[in-house]
């Protein structure tokens, strides 16, 4: 990875604050000069072994949503769902911006709907993270620029093997990525100069799910010629100095092919799907690499690439070819080494294996598109507190009217309740101080918690999650919506049996916890069968949620 820059030079700074300036006083805002000069731009920060979003010189738990493709198009359409996000509890809106209505004319800029959308996040206190639609969105590149469009001879097209022409540009095509390069530095210096010390917007998505059909590749003139000819040095290299520690199943297919350090696609990786993949992801991640480059030199925040990871719990060639999956994360960090994230776009399958999947190699884990609901809100903390997670957002977030379903009101809550505990979510060195799990299909579960082990019991039939998250030794704040939970000792050495010191429910806001109920009888008790109980290190207490709520609970041991 290159060195961060943050921003370009002594000048760039003074231009910067005044640009801000600007842009804050129109809004009524005023700015804290002190952190404007001082204070680096949005970036991922490793702390031992997890990665944090700082923003603002702070760390940052994005709380999120992905608008639909077409809304912040316009800014009187905007002005109508900002009332629904903030009803959400959302602290990040995820808005696509498109290479069409940037650069209608070649060379000539329209910067306005970004001042705009930034304008009215802050309006509303809320972060930004623009999504790059220039040369691909789903496959496809319909958000190009109609000089784009109209010009195949300078703007080569994807052909399939039958030699039909897609709506789609070649990845190979050398004026492409020039020239969408040159609009996506325009928009990080824009941003640079308006935003540098609000930091409105903390990350860009570059690209949306780009790929071409399942276990195919480009068959144009120019990818033919790339096709026969070398694997990059490049990416020989790279694998090479890091083959103690790719993706195995990347790794296998090298061995498989007898480890070759030269030779043509089909030589170092076989003939077939996997090998049409790897050669779309380098061309893909190549071009895509030269124009996330581009940005960062002109403003240099969290750059991320999302995946369409297909129904199939990314089994290959069941998701478009090329896309930043892990199979492929090596050849991507080759292709394109200021690439900061690769996500998963997580509709279907083991949400679970696909972020473990995901987290491989230290890749950090943001969600950038999903669904929302009861499954949402239980994946959010699953996000958060199992693997570390800079973020989460559900699609066609204004979709999500609170008065429409009562999911979405839980939902709502979820992030509420998440943004309260962000400060501790935040402050917490390992993933085994803080635990979350789901009860959807299952009835029960147990994890292990630091000391404990944790017994979770559905209520009912319907989705149940917990939180659990250690204050101090013996001390949890737990958060449970249709769940109940029991403690005993993981290793049960001796006869010991786990009791409840405390049980509060309650809130915990500015990093406090603030008491309500004192539970205790009904509340606690779950087993009257002591000597069963005794036997299982448990002493018939347990806590039960049947609405979303937190609570505290102490343990001790008698
Ligand atoms: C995935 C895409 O990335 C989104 O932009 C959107 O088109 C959704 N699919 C629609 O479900």
């Amino acid at each position: 990875m290159k060195k961060r820059i943050y921003l370009k030079g002594v000048q760039y700074k003074i231009a910067a604050l005044f640009l801000g300036l600007n842009i804050l006083l129109s809004c009524g805002q005023q700015p804290n000069v002190s952190q404007s000069i001082n204070t680096p731009a949005p970036h991922l920060k490793r702390i031992d072994n997890r990665t944090q979003l700082i923003v603002n010189g702070e760390p940052f738990l994005s709380l999120a949503g992905e608008l639909h493709n077409s809304s912040s198009s316009s800014l009187e359409y905007m002005e109508k769902l900002w009332p629904i996000l903030q009803d959400l509890h959302m602290n990040t809106v995820l808005a696509p911006v498109s290479w069409e209505l940037i650069e209608p004319v070649e060379g000539k800029y329209d910067f306005s709907l970004i001042d705009g959308l930034i304008t009215q996040a802050r309006k509303n206190d809320m972060k930004l993270v623009f999504l790059w639609f220039g040369s691909w969105k789903n496959l496809v590149s319909t958000y190009a620029p109609d000089w784009v469009k109209k010009d195949p001879q300078r703007f080569p097209l994807f052909y399939n093997k039958q030699g039909e022409r897609y709506q789609m540009l070649s990845a190979l095509g050398e004026e492409s990525w020039k020239a969408d390069s040159k609009a996506y530095a325009a928009l990080m210096k824009h941003i640079g100069e308006v935003d540098a010390i609000e930091q409105t917007v903390i990350m860009m998505q570059v690209q949306n799910e780009v790929g071409t059909n399942f276990g195919d590749r480009d068959y144009s003139e120019l990818a033919i010629k790339a096709f026969e000819g070398e694997v990059p040095e490049r990416l020989m290299s790279y694998l090479q100095k890091n083959k103690s520690n790719l993706i195995p199943e990347f790794e296998q297919l090298w061995a498989n092919n007898g480890y070759k350090i030269k030779g043509t696609w089909k030589e170092v990786f076989g003939e077939g799907a996997p090998c049409n993949e790897i050669f779309m992801s380098w061309n893909l991640a190549n071009y895509i690499g030269k124009v996330i480059e581009a940005g960062k030199a002109e403003y240099n925040i969290p750059m991320f690439v999302n995946a369409a990871i297909g129904r199939n719990t990314l089994k290959s060639a069941s998701y478009p070819s090329g896309g930043p999956v892990p199979f492929v994360m090596d050849v991507w960090r080759a292709a394109a080494p200021e690439l900061d994230m690769l996500t998963p776009d997580i509709y279907y399958g083991d949400f679970n294996k696909i972020c473990e999947q995901y987290t491989l190699s230290g890749n950090p884990l943001y969600i950038p598109e999903t669904r929302g609901g009861i499954m949402g809100a239980a994946n959010a903390m699953r996000t958060f507190a199992n693997f570390n997670g800079l973020g989460f957002s559900p699609f066609g977030i204004e979709r999500y009217l609170l008065n429409d379903n009562p999911e979405n009101a839980v939902f709502a809550k979820t992030y509420e309740i998440l943004n309260d505990l962000s400060p501790l979510i935040l402050s917490k060195e390992s993933k085994k101080q803080m635990i979350a799990t789901i009860l959807d299909t299952i009835t029960d579960n147990s994890v292990v918690l630091g000391k404990y082990k944790v017994d979770f019991i559905r209520r009912g039939n319907d989705v149940g999650f917990a939180m659990l998250i250690e204050i101090k030794p013996d001390d949890y704040i737990v958060v449970g919506h249709n769940i109940s939970i029991e403690f005993s000792l993981n290793d049960r050495k001796n006869d010991e049996v786990i009791g409840f010191s405390l049980a509060e429910e309650g809130i915990y806001k500015n990093n406090n916890w603030i008491p309500e109920r004192r539970m205790n009888g009904d509340q606690i008790m779950f087993s009257y069968s002591f000597s069963e109980s005794y036997k299982k290190g448990k002493s018939g207490n347990g806590l039960t949620f049947r609405q979303l709520s937190v609570q505290r609970v102490g343990l001790y041991s008698y």
